[in-house]
């Protein structure tokens, strides 16, 4: 838990930081939505006063709502590359993230369980649904799952229209799966603000269980870390 938010997202930049200088070629990947935004303003900052080379970093996309694209506010495509891809001066050639509108899934899973067997993620940014999802792996996922189509949960129903300017009736998205994010080399879970305060304290004091699915990563196999921000971690210690 790190009270101040500019002091976490100092740390998380930090890490992300050396793991492209180690490796210029590293593929990352981010979850949308409010969480990971200061880490995205701070990386731009960094990027426009070029003290950072990320240009030949790979992106790969971590999930969307099925039926938008990133010509709809509120996708995870036009948030990020409205937000981070084209302020970072990202091309083209190195972003491969889901097509929300695509006439084929198929293809769109086949194309994202490739590129994540072939080149693996050095580095993937979550943050954690009001219950505990993860990317779009709702609630009752197994720890097996491979990236596909999936149904959303009432609640992410409920909390998703904070995303978009009008209504959408979004029943499903597509999303990687725990098989690519746990192999994922350098794994970061988010959380921030009051009202991550009860999942957070129930994934701190839950076993790794599938109705929680961010406490899969109890179970990683490489190192992931929880940085929790003070208003997000303050339930942790209460009984
Ligand atoms: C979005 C994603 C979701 C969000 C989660 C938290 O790409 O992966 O799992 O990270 O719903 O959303 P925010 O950060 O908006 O509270």
């Amino acid at each position: 838990v790190i009270d101040n938010l500019d002091e976490l997202t100092n740390q998380v930049v930090k890490k992300i930081c050396l793991i492209v200088k180690k490796k210029p070629d590293a593929v990352l990947c981010f979850a949308c939505g409010e969480t990971p935004r200061p880490i995205m303003n701070k990386l731009i900052i960094l990027h426009k006063n070029k003290e950072i080379d990320f240009s030949r970093v790979r992106i790969v996309g971590l999930d969307e709502w099925l039926g938008v694209d990133r010509e709809t506010v509120g996708s995870c495509a036009q948030m990020l590359y409205d937000d981070f891809f084209t302020p970072m001066n990202f091309r083209e050639d190195q972003i491969s993230i889901f097509n929300g509108k695509s006439n084929n899934l198929q293809k769109e899973i086949t194309d994202a369980t490739r590129i994540v067997d072939e080149l693996g993620i050095d580095f993937v940014l979550l943050g954690i649904g009001m219950n505990g999802h993860i990317g779009l792996n709702e609630p009752g996922t197994e720890i097996g799952s491979g990236v596909r189509v999936v149904q959303l949960s009432t609640t992410t129903k409920q909390v998703m229209g904070k995303y978009f300017e009008g209504h959408f009736d979004i029943q499903s998205g597509i999303t990687l799966g725990f098989s690519q994010l746990l192999n994922s080399r350098n794994i970061v879970l988010m959380a921030t603000g009051n009202r991550k305060s009860e999942i957070v304290k129930k994934i701190v004091h839950s076993e790794p269980n599938i109705d929680i699915p961010a406490t899969f990563f109890k179970k990683s196999n490489y190192e992931s870390e929880f940085y929790i921000d003070k208003d997000a971690g303050n339930d942790i210690y209460l009984e």
